[in-house]
This record gives C-alpha cells, sequence and structure tokens, in this order.
C-alpha cells in the first residue's frame, strides 16, 4: 500500500513531505514502530528527488520522530509521553446507538469473553473448550493444503451462500449418521458457528418485541443475541426433565432449546418433554431452535432422538457445530432450518457475510471424507470417558457432603449443585490463588435467582490434573466449613 502524501506545486517539496509525515505520526496514522518506505521508493511514487525525500527524512530523525536502523529501513520512533491519546468514546457519547451499545456491555458475561491463557489457571474447569492436544494437526494441515488448491484453482469470484456443496454433503451424512437427523445436502446451511446460525434465525422471525423463550439457566450467548435484535426474551425454568413446556408463554415465536445437554446444568430433555415441547411449538405456531452443539460425546443410554427427526411439522432448526468436534476457532458450523425459513435465512446470510470461506470449507469437507472428524470424535470421546470418570468419583467421594453431580448423558462438561451452605463467591476466590478456575452459573442465570452450583468443564483440563485440582478444593471446602 502507498503512504497517501499530496504534493502540490513547486514550492518547499522537502518540507511539504516532512509536514505530512509529522502528522500522521501525531495523528497515529503511522503507528510506532511501523517502517516508512526507503527514501528512493517513496520519491519514485511522489515524483521527487531522493535528496528531497531524505531531507524530510533527516528532519524527522533529528525531531526523534523516525528512527534509522542500518539494514532493515527507517521506522517511527514516537516517544510514549508524546505519543497521541486516541479519544475514547464511551456509550454515553453516541447520540442514538448509546442505549444499545452500553446496554450490551454489561450484558455479556465475563466469563464468556475471550480467555487468554495468560488469564488461566493452572487447573481451569472452563467450559466450552475441547481437548486440544489431540488434534490430528497432520491431517488437518494436508485438508488445508487441499483447500489451499481447491481455492487456488477457484476463478475467484463469490461462492454459494448456502455453502460448497462438498461440504453440505459431508454435513448431511454426518449429522445423519450421528445424530439420525433426517435432511439432504440441499436442507444444509453452512454459517460461522452455531452463533451465526442463531443470528440468521433471529433476523428472520424476530421483530421489536417478538417474544422467544429460552431455558433458564440458559445460554447467554443465545439470549443476549434475541435481545439485541429487538425480543422480548421470556425466561422459562428448567427441571430435571428439560424446559417446562407448561411454562412457555403464549405468543411465544422462537423457542431456544438444548435437548441432548441442556445448557449449563447438562442433563437431556426427556422424551415426553420432547413430545409436549412439539405439541406446545405446534399450537403456537413457533419455530424451535434445536442447540446441538456437544453431543457427538455420548457415554451412556440409549441415544434419544434429536427433536428435528421427531418433527412432523417444519417447525424444527436443527443447529450444530464443529467447534467442540474440532475446535471453536474454526467458526464453522450449520443449521438444518426448516423449508419455512430456509430461503429467508439463506438471503439472510448472504446479506451478512455472502459465505462461509471456502479455503475452510473445502478443508473441513475433505476432513470428514476422509474420515479424520470420526476418528478424532472416538478419540476425544476415550479421554472424555477417563475426565468425566475422574470427576464422578471425586463428586461421589471427597465432595459428597458439599455438592452432588448433575445427572448428564452427553457433552464436556457437567453441573454439580450445592447439598451444604458456602460461601460461593469465597469458594471460587481461595480456589484461585491456589491455581485452580472453578465457575458457578451465576452467570447463566437470567431471571431466576441463581441455584449454588459449579460449572466443570472438563475439555481443557487433563485427567490427572482433575485429581489434583479437586483435592484442593476439599481442602478448601473442608477450611470453609471449620
Ligand atoms: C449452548 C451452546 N451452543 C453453541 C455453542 C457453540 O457456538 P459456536 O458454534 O458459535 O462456537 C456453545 C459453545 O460453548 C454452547 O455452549
Amino acid at each position: 500500500m502507498e503512504l497517501h502524501i499530496v504534493i502540490e506545486g513547486n514550492k518547499d517539496l522537502a518540507g511539504q513531505v516532512y509536514r505530512q509525515l509529522r502528522e500522521a505520526i501525531r495523528t497515529g496514522r503511522l503507528a510506532p514502530g511501523e517502517q516508512v518506505p526507503p527514501s528512493r521508493l517513496l520519491a519514485t511514487q511522489l515524483g521527487l528527488s531522493r535528496k528531497t525525500v531524505s531531507e524530510a527524512y533527516s528532519r524527522l530523525t533529528l525531531e526523534k520522530l523516525l528512527v534509522g536502523r542500518t539494514g532493515s529501513g527507517t521506522f517511527v520512533n514516537t516517544p510514549a509521553d508524546a505519543r497521541p491519546k486516541p479519544k475514547r468514546f464511551e456509550s454515553r457519547d453516541l447520540a442514538a446507538g448509546n442505549i444499545l451499545a452500553h446496554w450490551l456491555k454489561q450484558s455479556f458475561p465475563l466469563s464468556m469473553r475471550h480467555v487468554g491463557p495468560e488469564t488461566r489457571s493452572q487447573y481451569d474447569f472452563l467450559g466450552g473448550i475441547p481437548t486440544r492436544r489431540q488434534f490430528p494437526q497432520a491431517a488437518w494441515r494436508q485438508c488445508v493444503l487441499h483447500g489451499l488448491r481447491q481455492s487456488g484453482e477457484s476463478r475467484g469470484v463469490y461462492a454459494e451462500t448456502e455453502g460448497l456443496p462438498a461440504l453440505r454433503e459431508a454435513i448431511a451424512r454426518h449429522v445423519s449418521f450421528s445424530r439420525g437427523v433426517q435432511c439432504t445436502a440441499a436442507d444444509v446451511l453452512v454459517t460461522n458457528g452455531a452463533q451465526q446460525a442463531l443470528d440468521l434465525i433471529a433476523r428472520v422471525l424476530v421483530e421489536p418485541g417478538s417474544v422467544v423463550a429460552v431455558e433458564d439457566p440458559g445460554y447467554p450467548p443465545a439470549r443476549v443475541l434475541f435481545a439485541a435484535q429487538g425480543a422480548e426474551v421470556a425466561a422459562v425454568p428448567v427441571d430435571n426433565e428439560g424446559i417446562r413446556v407448561d411454562l412457555i408463554p403464549d405468543g411465544a415465536r422462537l423457542i431456544y432449546v438444548t435437548p441432548a445437554h441442556q445448557f449449563p446444568l447438562g442433563m437431556p430433555m426427556s422424551p415426553a418433554r420432547r413430545e409436549a415441547l412439539l405439541v406446545r411449538a405446534r399450537e403456537l405456531r413457533a419455530i424451535v431452535v434445536e442447540d446441538d452443539y456437544d453431543s457427538e460425546f455420548r457415554y451412556e443410554g440409549r441415544p434419544m432422538d434429536s427433536l428435528q427427526s421427531m418433527d412432523q411439522d417444519g417447525l424444527v432448526a436443527f443447529v450444530g457445530t464443529f467447534s467442540k468436534v474440532m475446535h471453536p476457532d474454526l467458526r464453522v458450523g450449520y443449521v438444518i432450518a426448516p423449508p419455512a425459513i430456509r430461503r429467508a435465512m439463506t438471503i439472510a446470510k448472504g446479506l451478512s457475510d455472502w459465505h462461509t470461506p471456502t479455503m475452510t470449507q473445502w478443508a473441513l469437507a475433505r476432513f470428514i471424507d476422509d474420515g479424520h472428524l470420526q476418528k478424532h470424535i472416538r478419540r476425544c470421546h476415550d479421554i472424555y470417558v477417563a475426565r468425566r470418570e475422574k470427576l464422578h468419583a471425586a463428586l461421589n467421594g471427597d465432595l459428597k457432603p458439599w455438592m452432588r453431580a448433575v445427572p448428564t448423558v452427553a457433552g464436556f462438561h457437567l453441573a454439580a449443585t450445592m447439598t451444604a451452605e458456602v460461601d460461593m463467591a469465597q469458594l471460587v476466590r481461595l480456589a484461585r490463588r491456589v491455581d485452580v478456575a472453578l465457575y458457578t452459573l451465576d452467570e447463566f442465570y437470567y431471571r431466576l435467582k441463581p441455584q449454588p452450583a459449579l460449572f466443570f468443564g472438563y475439555g481443557a483440563i487433563e485427567s490427572l490434573d482433575i485429581e489434583v485440582a479437586l483435592g484442593r478444593v476439599k481442602t478448601i471446602l473442608t477450611e470453609l466449613s471449620a
């Protein structure tokens, strides 16, 4: 990219270059550490002599705004105190959008924002992060190379909004096989994660004031997203069978649920509750969003039918993601939407981002087709089985006086509700001091009063570490109870 400098007339040419560069540095357009073009190149671009540009550079160097490094070039060297402080706009400075901007800042739970390794504890029960070490990096690299080749051979035009046919085929096979979802490639819309699928569903169904029913406790990114789109979000309590269908309000247009592995409590929705939910959706003529984010990892009992496969009326949108079976920064998910909203959702996706990057789509299609995904899921499954057993052993043993695990059959987190009086904030604080990161369920509650409970993600913690960490938790609990 060329540096934007405008030369007018023939007078004071070096001065013109000097002043514009100084201004660019002062305003931060040229950032500290940034390299400026070699004098010969800038001179050619501006139609000036090299001597003129060198003169401007020399003045800036004398003023310590530029610094020359032998063998590598000339760089911006703004001293820290002279650096312009960019004005920080707060949401209250904005005229119209302030309410939403301010509200969003407050509403999104801290624990669900990006957590860098620097803020992580050695023993971390963070949720939603799959095991990383076992990922078949070499196989994935081959698939990415394939993706690069395919992208290189394409004509460099926009691709199909719905997703590449190869990936839609692969996803249709994957969900029919592992989740019994009824679909063909034509029913699949590839999205940037489950989150975009939820966004698109809301875009085509939610108007200001539309009632959207969500589970309470539930998944905050879904709830906040619906509210941000103007929905009136109705918090519906859950019991040990899943969402209380009898409490879904009249007028609900959308019902968002996590039937395979309730987020965050973990229990599956019972078959009777699933039936009742579909009956209620039919009554309301509402769309049900079935967020099936991690149920490829199943541990007990017979697999339950997905709502989508039970639905005879075209009311269920099945949302899946590769964030749990692969990794979240891949940002690929999909939705098998009911026919009534499918076309509108595709248009909404096109308006949002045209399509998901094709290179990633090619790579992922190859990864699934070559059997790497199934193999990886099997490997992770075995790892999670071991970690889950370790957690259950502690919860049913050392930690039994204080808490009880909520029964789960899938995924890689579980919740434990407290059975003894414990100061939860104090417990979390003391655990951090001994390098154990614990999470309560507080941020997942919306309208209901939070139940004292802990959320144990076991994707990011090794089996042996679980023992050490929970040993430390037991010591703290014993001291707190003394
Ligand atoms: C309930 C639920 N849905 C969906 C997701 C995944 O979302 P995405 O595919 O956008 O990464 C998560 C991740 O933690 C989740 O907990």
